[in-house]
């Protein structure tokens, strides 16, 4: 597959401050890919110089195959990009409609009629039925919304979302990460997605690359990244019954990496950071056990964690 964004050794420093150290990441065409990383970890920094907004001290930018490196580097290729700010504002006296309006006279869509283009983007986003009310009365999801459509204004091929559901309940979260599969599955949009919360990610993400402190921690997918950490989860579980009949229906599991045995507690090592419980559990009752308890871990939550603090302690000791 051919990556749509291929970024290498991104360096940036603000003052003495080192913000990006050596950064890269790439991006497959056609997939959903989370960027994630805690405050301050570099993301925003990272999708303002794919952008052009900002100039790296050192690096390259490929975008589409092109060479993009810097403001005016790959207009071209930007043209092809829609990009959601983190937190964007808008003028509240205006409506939606309105707004993308202006933005279409300012920029004239590609080889398109205005009018069809603005009601795609609005359609899309989830927000047409909202086009003629004033921002100002939006809630904060309509606010995320149109940012959407904004960045989907001119039918890109990639969008870059910088924290896109900043400040959304629960349920628009669920919302508008249907809304990010929609734009994959069905429009064939590739996407980038920024965030400091793995659980945001995890759900909606083909693959992930972790940043912290301006610097790669890990890239690939979610079970990748697990595994080569040695913690792709393990299973534990109290059984009675056929031991040596259950323990092999466990190994016969596809994601089951080893098992092992202290007595009745079996503990399985996993290949995959998902949830399996179930299908252990239908493995061992159809192999005759009776199960007196389960546990899993670590979640994807904890892997998080763990990449992290390992981050924090390589920091402490080098400086
Ligand atoms: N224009 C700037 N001038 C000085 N420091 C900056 C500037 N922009 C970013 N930084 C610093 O660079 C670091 C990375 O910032 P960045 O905004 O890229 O982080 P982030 O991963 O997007 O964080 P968040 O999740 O909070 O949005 C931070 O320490 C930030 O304070
Ligand atoms: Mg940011």
């Amino acid at each position: 597959m051919e990556d749509v964004i291929d970024v290498s050794g991104l360096t940036k420093s603000f003052g003495s401050f080192r913000a990006l150290d050596g950064f890269s990441l790439s991006v497959e065409r056609g997939t959903i890919h989370g960027f994630l990383g805690p405050n301050g970890a570099g993301k925003t920094t990272t999708l303002k110089i794919i952008e052009g907004l900002m100039l790296p001290d050192a690096g390259r930018v490929s975008l589409f195959g092109h060479d993009s490196t810097g403001p005016g580097g790959g207009t071209s290729m930007r043209s092809r990009t829609g990009y959601m700010p983190q937190a964007p504002a808008f003028p509240s006296h205006m409506s939606a409609l309105e707004l993308m309006q202006f933005y279409a006279g300012f920029f004239t869509p590609r080889g398109e009629d205005r009018r069809a283009a603005i009601g795609w983007a609005l359609d899309v986003a989830g927000i047409a039925e909202r086009k003629n009310d004033r921002i100002g009365h939006y809630s904060g999801g309509m606010v995320q919304r149109l940012g959407l459509a904004q960045a989907l204004l001119f039918r890109p091929e990639l969008v870059i979302l910088d924290e896109p559901s900043a400040g959304l309940d629960p349920a628009g979260m669920a919302e508008f990460r249907e809304t990010i599969r929609r734009l994959r599955d069905k429009e064939g949009i590739t996407v980038l997605l920024s965030s400091h919360l793995l659980h945001e990610v995890e759900q909606v993400s083909d693959r992930v690359t972790v940043i912290d402190r301006g610097k790669l921690v890990a890239a690939g997918t979610m079970a990748q990244i697990g595994s080569k950490l040695g913690t792709g989860g393990a299973v534990r579980v109290e059984v009675n019954g056929p031991l040596e009949r259950v323990l092999d229906a466990v190994k016969k599991l596809t994601f089951v990496k080893s098992v092992e045995a202290d007595g009745n507690k079996i503990t399985i090592q996993l290949g995959t950071t998902e949830d399996v419980r179930s299908e252990v559990s239908r493995a061992i009752v159809a192999a005759g056990g009776v199960i007196e308890s389960m546990k899993s871990g670590p979640t994807l939550e904890d892997l998080y964690m763990s990449l992290m603090l390992n981050k924090g302690k390589e920091g402490e000791g080098a400086s």
